[in-house]
Parts: C-alpha cells; sequence; structure tokens
C-alpha cells in the first residue's frame, strides 16, 4: 500500500514537472517569436522610411519646394543645409558683381559655414542632394557639406532648380572635385512639379 502511494505521488510529481517545462518552454518560444517579430517590423520601417535622405539647400524656398516632393515620394528623411550667416536678398542680388552670392562662386576656396549638424544626414545609403544653381553650378555651401561630411558609401543624386540652367555642369563640377563620391544621376526641375518628380525617381528604381 505505502509503494503504491509513493508511485502514486511520484507520478503527481513527474506529470506536474513535465507540465511546468512544457508551458516553461511554450513561453520562451513566444518571446522569441514576438521579440524575432519585433525586430523585423522595426528593420522594415528603416528599409521603408530611413534608408533614403533628401539634403537640401535652398536660399528662397524653390529647392526646398522640390525637396519636399522627392521626400513625400520617397519617404525619404529630410534635411535643410541651414547657413551660419543667412542669405538676404542683397547677398542674393547677382545683377550686383559685389554681392555675397557673386563673390562665393567667384572664389574657388570659398566655404560658408552651416550652422546645422548634419552628420546624421551622412549615415543614409541614398542622398538626393539639392540646390538652386548659382552661376551656372552648386553654391558654395554644397562644397562645405560635402567636406565636412563622408558620402562615400551612399548613392548620391543630385537635383536643382533654376532659372533656366541644367543640373549638368554641377554634376562634372561635384564629380571632378569629389571622385570618391558615387553621383548616379541628376535632375533640373522647373520649380515643384510632382509629376515631374514622380517620373525622375521612377524611373531610378
Ligand atoms: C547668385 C545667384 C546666381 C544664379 N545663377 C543662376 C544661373 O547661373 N543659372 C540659372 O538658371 N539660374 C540662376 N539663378 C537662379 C536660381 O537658380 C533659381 O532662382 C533657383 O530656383 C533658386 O532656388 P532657391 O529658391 O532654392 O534658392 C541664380 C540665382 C542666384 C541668387
Amino acid at each position: 500500500m505505502q509503494k503504491r502511494i509513493i508511485s502514486l505521488f511520484l507520478a503527481i510529481m513527474l506529470t506536474t514537472v513535465l507540465a511546468v517545462s512544457l508551458t516553461a518552454c511554450k513561453t520562451a518560444q513566444n518571446n522569441e517569436n514576438t521579440t524575432g517579430g519585433q525586430t523585423e517590423t522595426t528593420q522594415t520601417e528603416q528599409n521603408d522610411s530611413t534608408k533614403i535622405a533628401v539634403v537640401f539647400f535652398s536660399a528662397t524656398g524653390t529647392t526646398a519646394e522640390a525637396a519636399n516632393l522627392i521626400a513625400d515620394e520617397t519617404g525619404a528623411a529630410r534635411f535643410e543645409i541651414v547657413p551660419q550667416e543667412a542669405y538676404t536678398p542683397e547677398d542674393l542680388n547677382y545683377t550686383d558683381d559685389n554681392c555675397r552670392a557673386n563673390q562665393e562662386m567667384g572664389d574657388t576656396s570659398a566655404r560658408p559655414a552651416i550652422k546645422n549638424d548634419l552628420s546624421q544626414a551622412a549615415e543614409y545609403d541614398t542622398i538626393y542632394l539639392g540646390y538652386p544653381i548659382w552661376h551656372g553650378t552648386a553654391p558654395r555651401i554644397i562644397q562645405t557639406f560635402l567636406e565636412n561630411y563622408n558620402l562615400n558609401d551612399a548613392t548620391v543624386y543630385l537635383f536643382c532648380t533654376s532659372g533656366g540652367s541644367g543640373v549638368e555642369q554641377s554634376i562634372q563640377d561635384l564629380q571632378r572635385s569629389y571622385p570618391d563620391i558615387n553621383i548616379a544621376g541628376g535632375k533640373r526641375f522647373n520649380g515643384a512639379d510632382e509629376a515631374e518628380a514622380k517620373e525622375w525617381l521612377d524611373g531610378l528604381k
């Protein structure tokens, strides 16, 4: 009789231990799945929305509008290159030979300072870099940006707005000055045209 009681007790103990172990196993598995799922979601979100950046300089807002279109279309993060010293209308009055913008463009070593920290922008895989055309090419502050931050691991697309000049000269100039940057293409926008932006971006896919 005593033996049977001991056997029964042992059987109950064994079943309990088994049940507890199984539950623990299952919980651990669930946690793993949840964690795995979360990690995957985060990565997917990053892949979809954060690997592309639009970085731009705009003195009077036109390039900013084109930048917004590209950011909306691609889901890219948006970074504005803000000059330490904002450009006044007098600074931009290119009919005056001595205006600040003309002086900078006439001086190949001019590197107007940037006010904000753009180190995060340089970490993206694909970067759309935009600017207004000044004297046929990119403003010097774009060179400040490219010399302050290393974009050598990124694919860079240039875009510009202008009164009529194309983007080609600026592509050539920047590629010659910074041969290690992978400039994969460029586009001039005639203001902010959603259809034009979409067509260009679709063509790059
Ligand atoms: C100093 C200066 C030089 C410019 N040079 C040119 C030029 O060579 N060719 C051109 O088509 N437009 C030129 N423009 C016009 C700008 O490229 C155009 O207005 C641009 O869309 C302005 O962009 P933003 O509003 O983003 O600054 C010049 C403008 C400035 C202020």
